[in-house]
């Protein structure tokens, strides 16, 4: 498994650490903060949004990819190579389906880090958390 350096994922977990504290949570009061890591060596961050009609709530890392596309730097052409998630309470968590589909659309090959249900800080391919993942290109 392409592993990241250890500076790249100290640089995505500071930049997740910050966006936690963005998240706009007041239902779950689970705050959650995501980091990218584009092709270009761009980092894009993004937190959880929730909203009163509980179905509409974005998680971290569809804002944090969503972003990122948003500012030109995530598309068909420039893929994404690698993101973290965090939360405020240290929990064991892992990308969400919805979240996991996004992020193959991005990046199959991009590594995921996050807090395992071990308690360890875990590297999973994307295509590995979506096996078949669906992409129409
Ligand atoms: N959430 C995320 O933002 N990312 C995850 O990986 C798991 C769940 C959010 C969605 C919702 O606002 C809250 O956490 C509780 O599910």
């Amino acid at each position: 498994m392409p592993k990241l350096t250890e500076q790249q994922i100290e640089l995505l977990l500071k930049a997740a650490e910050l966006a936690v504290e963005r998240a706009y949570a007041p239902f779950s009061k689970f705050h959650v903060g995501a980091a990218i890591l584009t092709q270009n060596g761009e980092i894009f961050s993004g937190c959880n949004v929730e909203n009163s009609s509980f179905g509409l709530t974005n998680c971290a890392e569809r804002t944090a990819i969503f972003t990122a596309v948003a500012a030109g730097a995530l598309s068909a052409e420039h893929e994404l190579l690698a993101i973290a998630v965090v939360n405020r309470e240290g929990a064991a968590c892992s990308p969400c389906g919805a979240c996991r589909q996004v992020i193959f659309e991005f990046g199959p090959e991009a590594v995921v880090v996050y807090r395992a249900k071990s308690g360890e800080m875990a590297q999973t391919l994307a295509k590995d958390l979506l096996p078949e993942g669906f992409r129409l290109r």
